[in-house]
């Protein structure tokens, strides 16, 4: 039987059909400046890369099922136990995951935004509902608004601390008034904890519906290898693992990830790096007119406003020039007017900031 498009169009599950399709991205040329996806601007360890090579030569074979010595190594890392533990691809995996085992189609996702895109596509994706719930005027939680806006089909609630786009963290109280009063699986999503060094792993021991999430991606410098990992309560990581892939994590990654994890000393000099270079181009940033919110990550989020510009006329002038940052306007939570750049080597911020007066130039006169 030779079918039409349109019939398997019509099996596609509603859920997804109503997805927007994937684009390429921007080019991977030596000479674009790429601030866009808050990525480390350098490469890894000469110790990873080595540890990469000679993982290479054992690929024939499966990786450990549950992530084996970088498990016990995330658990030295961490101080938690291997069973508080659950390794993924990349935290991304572990979002979609926790709302596979804890939300069924229907079922309500709560989001305080702005913030992480990751959250509401993987709840659309499976059969979830987000429901957003704004963060107040300075990008704090409004505890009060998302108590109002749980409901008994409410079944997770993503808090990114730092957040993701707004770079803020809220404080540690504010986190535990809202565990006291909501009744869902709390995830605190901690991607970027190495730059803050602020945590609540350790209250996992005693509030069960918490997972915290970390990522190897961004002060590790290891984003192209996809680890994230999680840390909970036993019984919520057994179940996490019981729906997870048989292999999440790949080899070569496993051996990454021990490496980098051993060379404290690489990952604390590039940390030292971004948060030297941070002020300076945030200084830069508000020089030329712009407002620039404080950070806790390294990137940095920016609004356009004070400029009367709207960011995705900015972005398209910055893009002309081969330089690459995130277009927030118009996302949940926000107005026309916000970007978003990662912090790159000194040479790269000046690119930006001379690729940002040429757009402001061109948008004057336009
Ligand atoms: C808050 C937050 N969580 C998770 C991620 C994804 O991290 P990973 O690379 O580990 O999937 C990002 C990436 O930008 C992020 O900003």
């Amino acid at each position: 039987m030779t079918l039409n498009l349109e019939t398997i169009e019509q099996w596609v599950s509603p859920s997804i059909r109503g997805l927007a399709s994937k684009t390429a991205g921007p080019p991977k040329d030596n000479q674009a400046i790429r601030l866009d996806k808050g990525e480390l601007p350098y490469p890894p360890s000469p110790k990873v890369v080595d540890a990469i090579t000679q993982a290479a030569t054992t690929c024939n074979r499966y990786p450990a099922v549950l992530g084996g010595v970088l498990r016990e190594k995330l658990a030295v890392y961490t101080g938690a136990f291997p069973e508080q533990l659950i390794i993924s691809n990349g935290s991304d995996d572990l979002i979609e995951l926790i709302i596979k085992v804890f939300v069924q189609p229907g079922q309500q996702v709560l989001l305080p935004v702005p913030t992480f895109f990751v959250y509401w596509h993987a709840t659309q994706v499976m059969g979830g509902v987000p429901v957003f719930v704004q963060r107040t005027p300075d990008f704090g939680l409004d505890v009060d608004a998302l108590v109002a806006k749980a409901t008994p089909d409410t079944k997770v609630l993503y808090i990114a601390n730092p957040n993701n786009p707004t770079a803020n963290l809220v404080g540690r109280d504010t986190l535990i008034e809202v565990l006291n009063r909501v009744n869902c699986v709390v995830v605190v999503d901690e991607c970027y904890f190495e730059l803050c060094q602020t945590t609540i792993a350790d209250l996992v021991v005693t509030y069960p519906n918490l997972i915290v999430l970390r990522s190897l991606s961004k002060s590790f410098g290891l984003a192209g290898l996809r680890i994230g990992y999680a840390i909970a309560t036993p019984q919520v990581v057994d179940y996490l693992y019981r729906a997870a892939q048989l292999f999440p994590v790949n080899k070569v990654a496993i051996a990454a990830g021990i490496a980098a994890l051993e060379d404290q000393a690489y990952v604390q000099a590039n940390i030292q790096r971004i948060l030297a270079e941070k002020p300076r181009l945030q200084k830069a940033l508000v020089n030329l007119g712009f407002k620039v919110y404080p950070s806790d990550t390294n990137f940095l989020f920016v609004d356009t406003q004070p400029l009367n510009l709207q960011s995705d006329v900015l972005v398209k002038a910055l893009q002309n020039q081969n330089i690459w940052v995130a277009d927030f306007g118009s996302k949940p939570g926000l107005g026309d007017h916000y970007f978003r750049t990662a912090v790159g080597t000194p040479e790269e911020n000046q690119g930006l900031l001379k690729g940002l007066e040429v757009a402001i130039a061109q948008s004057s006169s336009a």
